[in-house]
C-alpha cells in the first residue's frame, strides 16, 4: 500500500491521447538487479496500482519490463502483433515456458525477436554473437533465421537458464548451430579477438548485464565486420533514461552508451522504440 500511494501521488496524466492514460515508470528486480519498469494503466484502473503494491510485495517482480513493446495500449498491441506475429511453434513454446519463470520479463519481445530474424536475413548474416541468453529466445530466433552454415555464438554465465535454452535449440534442430559459452561474456569477447576472429561477425546482439554495455559494444565494434550490425537491447530502459530523478548504475551505464552512439562517427544509427528500445549501428 506504501508504494501504490508514493506512485499515485507521482502521476502524470497524459493528455496527448484519446483516452487519458497514466505513465509512471518504477523499480523492479530482474534476475541481474533492479531495472526499471513501466505501467500503462486507464483511469478507471488505478485501483490497479493498489493490487500492484501487494504484488510487489508478494513476488518482489514485475510482469511489465521488456516482453513487450513499450507505449502501446494493450488493445493496440495486441493488433500489432495479430496481424504481424509469426511466430514458430517452438518460440511461442519456449515463451509460454520462461514467463512462469520468476525473472520472465528478461526475454526479449515476440515482435523484436521477429524483426532480429529479418535483420539476420537481410545481412545475410552466417556468423552471429548473442551476448546473454537467457532462456534461448534471442539465440533461437537468430539460429532459425540462419543459413544451415550458420552459426551463434552465445555467452551466459547462468547454467540454470541456459539448461532450458539447450532443451528448445535441440528440439527446434538448430543445436548444433549454438556455440554455447558458459563464461562472463568480457572474457568469452576477449578470447574471440584473441582467435583472430576481429571483424569476422556479421550480426552481434548485446542484451547481458547493462554496467558493462559500453566494454560490450567496444569489443563488438572490434569483432562486427565493416557493414555488420550491432544490436542493442533495452536502451529506452523502461523510460527510466528520460527520467533525470533516476540514476543508479545500469540507467547512468545505459544513458552514457546512448549519448556516446549519439555522437559516434565509427558507426551509422537507429534507435527504435521496439520493445524496450532497441538501437542499430552499422559499422561503418
Ligand atoms: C536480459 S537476459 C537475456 C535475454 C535473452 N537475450 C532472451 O532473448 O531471452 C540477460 C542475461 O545475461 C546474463 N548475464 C548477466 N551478466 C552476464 C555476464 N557478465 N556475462 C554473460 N552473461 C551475463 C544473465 O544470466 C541473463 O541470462
Amino acid at each position: 500500500m506504501a508504494i501504490a500511494k508514493k506512485y499515485l501521488t507521482q502521476i502524470k496524466v497524459a493528455k496527448n491521447t484519446n483516452s487519458t492514460y497514466f505513465h509512471r515508470p518504477f523499480m523492479v528486480e530482474t534476475g541481474d538487479g533492479f531495472a526499471p519498469s513501466c505501467i500503462y494503466l486507464d483511469c478507471v484502473s488505478v485501483k490497479l496500482l493498489f493490487r500492484l503494491d501487494f504484488y510487489m510485495n508478494n513476488r518482489r517482480r514485475s510482469p511489465f519490463m521488456a516482453t513487450k513493446t513499450l507505449g502501446l495500449d494493450e488493445r493496440l498491441y495486441q493488433y500489432l502483433l495479430s496481424v504481424s506475429l509469426r511466430e514458430p511453434e517452438i518460440l511461442t513454446q519456449l515463451r509460454q515456458e520462461t514467463a512462469r519463470l520468476p525473472a520472465a520479463n528478461m526475454q526479449i519481445a515476440p515482435e523484436q525477436g521477429q524483426f532480429l530474424a529479418l535483420l539476420v536475413k537481410l545481412l545475410k548474416a552466417k556468423k552471429t554473437l548473442d551476448i546473454g541468453v537467457f532462456t534461448g529466445y534471442s539465440s533461437l530466433v537468430v539460429a532459425l533465421a540462419l543459413p544451415s552454415d550458420g552459426k551463434v555464438i552465445a555467452c551466459d554465465v547462468s547454467e540454470e537458464y541456459t539448461s532450458i535454452a539447450r532443451r528448445y535449440w535441440q528440439q527446434a534442430g538448430v543445436i548444433d548451430k549454438i556455440d554455447l559459452r558458459i563464461a562472463p561474456a568480457l572474457v568469452t569477447l576477449e578470447q574471440l579477438l584473441a582467435a583472430k576472429e576481429a571483424g569476422t561477425f556479421d550480426f552481434i546482439f548485446i542484451d547481458a548485464d547493462k554496467s558493462n554495455y559500453d566494454n560490450y559494444y567496444e569489443l563488438a565494434l572490434q569483432l562486427v565486420r565493416p557493414g555488420g550490425l550491432i544490436a542493442i537491447d533495452n536502451v529506452l530502459w523502461s523510460g527510466q533514461v528520460a527520467d533525470p530523478q533516476v540514476q543508479d548504475n545500469r540507467t547512468n551505464a545505459i544513458r552514457a552508451l546512448n549519448e556516446k552512439l549519439h555522437q559516434d562517427q565509427r558507426v551509422t544509427i537507429s534507435m527504435l522504440a521496439i520493445a524496450d528500445g532497441l538501437t542499430l549501428a552499422m559499422k561503418n
